[in-house]
């Protein structure tokens, strides 16, 4: 297995290029077996996460062509996908492709709508909480699909299709937005989703399925309204760029006292981020390409977090901001919302000299005036990144065991960062 070696303390100078949102890609890929046409989708990141996307839609009958280099994005080719679902010819998602990844569950609403059944296995828990898909299966159900949980399995059935019902969400779900959302694209008659999440990864996914001919109201607000179609047409969309990704590497400038502009960033979906980072001290400028994040010479302070749903603070960017608070002055406390178990990073980021304490879904953390590299590793994506922002600011070397979590989300980080000056380099195993 991989692993990343980082010689820290040195600030971050230079620019970095985000790429297309992963969290919105996966979501616009599914989206693909909604039709018979080719749906064409720019600005695709390269991640293990969207490899997997594939090979799941590829074994549904999704046929790919791959073009294109998008400008922003270091050049590289392949950033361009022609997702075809021709002809469905599974409608299972098997257990070994699911547990993979999550999001592979986006499938369900789908197959069910297009084709009148589905049978996807149940992802599980994983490392940042139980998760359930319970509001994906009761939206469903509303929209008239049988659903029965058996051996592992969740199988749907709609023999008759799917019809428009009002929908109020308990709490909000991304997950579940998105597949009650595409489901109702085909079902006869109106859908109405209450409480539905805003996230803009939903937005794009709703613009898309707009483009695709859906009817869709209420896009960015809690109540979306859809009028089902008989069927969807192709279309071509792009990716937005990752709000996540940007929010990440701002931190990489934050801690290291760095100075960095990011390049080709959506400035509206990123406002809490944001409006974090500059209590804590540091200075964002607008600039022709994206925004500069500033740091160098600045007092920075410890500011109090706590995660909610879109428009709030991203329970994506916790674990990143819990790096840069263990190096800033004062105390602050992070209290996670979203997901029971989203503090593994603290042993580690306590190794390496952070002074957190946790109580339930609250954190403390006390600055402390150095962090000091060591060997660390981490249980999911934001938890590894979160050590690798700290080992950028650390004095010495950290090593990041586990870097496979890394490759799902964040594209040749490490060619990033070390272009900004950082001594990063991946150790083949
Ligand atoms: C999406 O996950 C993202 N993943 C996550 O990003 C992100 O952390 C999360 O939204 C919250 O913003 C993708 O978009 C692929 P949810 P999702 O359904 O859709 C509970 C990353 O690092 N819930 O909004 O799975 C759930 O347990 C990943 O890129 C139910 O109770 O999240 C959680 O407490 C990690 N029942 C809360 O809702 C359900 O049926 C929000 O989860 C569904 C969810």
């Amino acid at each position: 297995m991989d692993r990343i070696r980082i010689e820290g303390g040195r600030p971050l100078k230079g620019q970095i290029a985000i790429g297309g949102a992963k969290n919105a890609a996966l979501p616009l890929m599914a989206a693909s077996l909604l039709t018979d046409e080719p749906l064409s989708l720019s600005n695709l990141p390269h991640l293990v996460d969207i490899a997997t996307m594939a090979n799941l839609l590829g074994q549904h009958g999704v046929i790919f062509g791959m073009d294109g280099s998008e400008a922003g994005n270091g050049g590289h080719a392949g950033r361009v996908f022609t997702l075809t679902a021709g002809e469905i010819t599974s409608t299972t998602a098997p257990y070994d492709l699911v547990r993979r990844m999550r999001a592979s569950v986006l499938v369900l609403g789908p197959l069910v709508a297009r084709m009148g059944q589905a049978k996807v296995s149940l992802p599980g828990g994983c490392a940042i909480g139980t998760r359930p898909v319970d509001l994906h299966l009761a939206g469903l159900a509303e929209l008239g699909a049988e659903i029965e949980l058996k051996e592992g399995y969740i199988h749907a059935r709609a023999p008759k299709g799917l019809k428009g019902a009002h929908i109020v969400f308990p709490k909000v779900s991304v997950g579940a937005t998105e597949n009650i959302l595409m489901a109702a694209c085909l079902a006869d008659g109106e859908t109405v989703i209450v409480n539905a999440a805003r996230e803009p990864e939903v937005c794009d996914l709703a613009r898309c399925l707009v483009a695709m001919g859906a009817e869709i109201e209420g896009i960015g607000t809690g109540t979306l309204t859809v009028v089902g179609e008989k069927r969807l047409h192709g279309a071509t969309h792009a990716v937005v760029p990752d709000r996540i990704e940007t929010g990440t590497f701002a931190i990489a400038a934050a801690i290291t006292r760095g100075d960095v502009e990011l390049v080709g960033v959506e400035r509206a979906h990123i406002e809490a981020v944001e409006k974090t980072l500059i209590e804590i001290g540091v200075e964002i400028a607008e600039t022709a390409k994206g925004i500069r994040v500033k740091a160098e010479g600045n007092d920075l302070v410890g500011v109090d977090i706590m995660t909610e749903p879109y428009p709030g603070f991203p329970t994506d960017m916790q674990a990143q901001f819990m790096a840069l608070l263990a190096t800033t002055k004062g105390a602050a406390m992070i209290t996670e919302t979203i997901f029971e178990n989203r503090f593994m990073h603290v042993p580690e980021l306590a190794r390496m000299g952070a002074r957190v304490n946790v109580h339930g879904a609250s954190a403390i953390v006390r600055g402390v005036p150095h962090l000091s590299g060591a060997p660390v590793m981490a249980t999911d994506l934001r938890a590894s990144v979160s050590l690798v922002l700290a080992g950028l600011a650390a004095r010495g070397e950290t090593i990041v065991n586990r870097v496979y979590h890394l490759d799902r989300g964040y594209e040749r980080l490490e060619e990033k960062l070390a272009a900004c000056g950082a001594r990063i380099e991946r150790l083949k195993d």
